[in-house]
């Protein structure tokens, strides 16, 4: 992607329209030569850190592979492992790094601590997610749109749910940039805040994409090519919050009723991880304390032929190289 050497990928806003495009062309590239088998250690004896305050699967293993099929050497921290933000403050941990590594990734809390790191460590510095943002998810995501579509503008782009999460800010910066028209299907308490909004309007005049904000799901649905939902409660958010979010989310569930609203061939996504499989810790947990046997997408829709989350978990790692590559080179 043109003028992203040296800079870093904190957060969409601060791309261009042509940029985000950019990065999804080189994706597709790095995807393909993937799949034909090509070398692409584009950036061998470079060394990258992957710095994690929040846990994650797909964010660091795609980061990992990613860095390693560009050649490059790949060291992971998770916080019990290093001194930051103990011992030792954001500021300091980044310049040592900054010494040491041509780019850190960081998945951690505030958005303010990933500027911070980028401003202290003088090398590019990728959000690999925070409170208020999961920009990297986003060119996974849209890569998996257009595979599926052939194109991003004038979509139909619904998401169900807790709508001022990390993953729907995002997900509405970025079809305002790319032209899809944007719907938050949820209930009004948890709508995205009104900065943001205020801020992806002005973009969509530009771009000609369009915001939506609905309770109904049926208004909310209808004609959706794309219906995307995310878990009911976020990292770093407390488990006193389920309760709540139970019981303003569960009419916003995405099954069968939900998707029958949608375009015949509309496409079913999530960034995972899912609570449609309760089988987990935490999952079973949940289902003692609240009897729900389903949350944020049933099992049903989420194992339909119209769900291609793991398209979606698999583009993260090729979009990450054009992520990587774009501001590296
Ligand atoms: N979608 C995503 O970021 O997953 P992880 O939390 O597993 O990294
Ligand atoms: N909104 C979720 C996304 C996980 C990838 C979270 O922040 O936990």
């Amino acid at each position: 992607a043109k003028n992203l050497a040296g800079k870093s990928f904190l957060k969409l806003l601060d791309l261009t329209p042509e940029q985000v495009k950019d990065l999804i062309k080189l994706s597709q590239q790095f995807k393909d030569m993937k799949m034909a088998g090509i070398p692409h250690k584009y950036l061998e004896g470079k060394n990258i850190v992957l710095l994690f305050e929040k846990t994650s699967t797909r964010t660091r293993c795609a980061f990992e592979v990613a860095g390693m099929d560009l050649g490059m050497g790949v060291t992971y921290l998770d916080p019990g492992s290093s001194q930051m933000g103990k011992k030792e403050s954001i500021a300091d941990t980044a310049r040592v790094l900054g010494r040491m590594y041509d780019g850190i990734e960081y998945r951690g809390f505030s958005q303010e601590l990933v500027e911070d790191l980028a401003k202290y460590s003088g090398v590019p510095v990728w959000n690999g997610l925070t409170d208020d943002f999961h920009p990297t998810q986003m060119i996974a995501d849209m890569l998996t749109v257009q595979e599926n579509f052939g194109k991003l503008k004038g979509l139909n782009f619904t998401f169900m749910g807790d709508a001022r999460n990390n993953v729907a800010n995002s997900l509405m910066v970025v079809c305002s940039q790319l032209g899809l028209n944007f719907t938050a299907c949820g209930p009004k308490e948890l709508m995205p805040k009104k900065d943001l909004i205020e801020k992806c309007e002005e973009i969509c005049k530009v771009t000609g994409a369009t915001l939506r904000f609905t309770e109904s799901v049926e208004e909310g649905c209808k004609d959706a090519d794309v219906i995307y939902t995310d878990i009911w409660v976020s990292m770093g958010e407390p488990d006193s919050v389920w309760a709540e979010r139970i019981k303003l989310l569960s009419p916003y569930q995405v099954n069968k009723k939900a998707m029958s609203y949608a375009k015949e061939e509309a496409i079913f996504m999530h960034c995972l991880p899912s609570f449609h499989d309760l089988k987990t810790t935490i999952g079973k947990e949940i289902y003692e304390k609240f009897g729900l046997p389903e949350m944020e997408v049933t099992d049903e829709v989420f194992e339909s032929p119209q769900s291609k989350v793991f398209d979606e978990a698999e583009n993260r790692m090729h979009t990450i190289k054009a992520v990587m590559y774009s501001t590296l080179k």
